[in-house]
């Protein structure tokens, strides 16, 4: 006897990271929006485990993540996070702190921004229609900049010192230029730009440039080219249609994709995957937006006159569809994307993209639309 759908259907455990700022308020419409996408497919399970590990945490315990906390992320098969920053705690100390404290150890070494223009909304560039911005920048991520070498000494002093030291391993720039180079070719255009600044930057950078060289003999099928990072940010506003997927380091793609997310038309829309293409550890979701203070706390059940900013969860509806997708769900990504576009069509957008609607108003609109789309079809299974 063959064993039965229910039996045999995946299920999926979840941490999710609120963590601070905006981060609450869009993680919860993320999870309610996948929620009703589970419940109306009823093809898979999703279950969440929440972790409080945010700057009041911190302020209380003096740490983000308690003991053991890594170990037990690494029971789950995939990480929802939200944003980390709080007014009263140091940028450094807070990201440090949270993010890359996760990223880091369980090396998701490679982020991933896919940016588009999503149907019903507009970028601010005059001559750009919505197939002209189609990107995913790959950024490296766990090493370059961010490699948390350096020191200070003298603090405070006139003689004071200190040094942030970029970090280039050959290891960390094959894995990553490999999975460019995969990513380019699984796209229709098999079209990688390779950004660098290897003309000041001489030593690491060299070795980037070579690096990704000897890794495109492998790809003869993907077309590639190399830009220096300040000219990589003329061609993205002026000839966005010449770019497809993107590859730089830390720092480098940290920038570009927020100028790729604004030119979409606004950060509030923007997913990031922090993925272990090894997938020996869980991978970690989250808008590539940060806690945003000067609008936390507007989006739920505010009126919308009270407010001129309001949180677009949007970002974090696509970043729960690149989560599916990378669960195995691909299906399920694509039929969220697609009602999110749906529903930005309606024009039931917040302030960002020019709207009047809040954070729940779009939420509500985009569970009813999964509804109203899959409802049926999956009952008449
Ligand atoms: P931000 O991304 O929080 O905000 C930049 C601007 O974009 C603000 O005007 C904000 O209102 C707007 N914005 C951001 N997300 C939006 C959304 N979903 N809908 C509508 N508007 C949105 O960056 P900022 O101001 O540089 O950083 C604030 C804090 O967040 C800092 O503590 C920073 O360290 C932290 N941060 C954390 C990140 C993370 O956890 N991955 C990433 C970036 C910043
Ligand atoms: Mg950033």
């Amino acid at each position: 006897m063959s064993p039965s759908k229910i039996d045999t259907r995946p299920s999926y455990k979840i941490a999710s990271i609120p963590a601070d700022g905006i981060g609450p308020e869009v993680i919860a419409a993320g999870i309610k929006v996948l929620n009703k996408l589970a419940a109306t497919l009823n093809t898979f399970d999703l279950h969440f485990e929440h972790f409080d590990w945010n700057s009041d945490y911190y302020k209380k315990h003096g740490k983000y993540i308690p003991d053991g906390g890594l170990e037990e992320l690494k029971k789950f098969d995939a990480i929802l996070f939200g944003a980390v920053g709080a007014p009263d705690v140091p940028d450094h100390i807070s990201l440090w702190g949270l993010r890359l404290a996760i990223c880091q150890p369980l090396q998701q070494y490679a982020n991933v921004r896919p940016t588009k223009i999503l149907r019903g909304t507009q970028s601010p560039l005059r001559k750009c229609a919505p197939g002209d911005l189609d990107w995913v920048i790959v950024r490296e991520n766990s090493e370059g900049e961010y490699a948390g070498q350096g020191g200070r000494s003298h603090v405070g002093k006139p003689w004071e010192v200190s040094t942030e030291t970029a970090i280039f391993t050959r290891h960390g720039v094959e894995r990553i230029m490999k999975f460019a180079f995969e990513t380019a070719q699984s796209r229709p255009r098999k079209l990688l730009t390779v950004v660098t600044k290897s003309n000041a930057q001489r030593n690491g950078l060299v070795m980037w440039d070579e690096v990704a060289a000897e890794t495109a003999k492998q790809f003869p099928d993907v077309k590639w080219d190399k830009m220096l990072v300040d000219a990589m940010t003329t061609r993205m506003v002026l000839k966005p249609e010449s770019l497809d997927t993107i590859v730089a380091t830390n720092l480098h793609a940290d920038i570009l994709s927020d100028l790729a997310a604004a030119l979409a038309g606004s950060i509030g829309i923007a997913p990031t995957s922090n993925l272990d293409p090894t997938r020996e550890n869980p991978s970690m979701f989250e808008p590539i937006h940060g806690s945003a203070f000067d609008i936390t706390g507007k989006g739920i059940d505010t009126p919308v006159t009270d407010c001129l900013a309001l949180a677009n969860p949007v970002a974090t509806f696509w970043t729960a569809s690149e989560m599916l997708s990378w669960l195995g769900e691909k299906e399920a990504a694509k039929q969220l994307l697609d009602c999110v576009e749906a529903v930005c069509e309606k024009g039931i957008v917040t302030q960002d993209l020019g709207g009047t609607s809040t954070t729940a108003e779009v939420t509500d609109a985009v569970c009813d639309e999964i509804e109203r789309r899959l409802g049926k079809a999956s009952a008449s299974q």
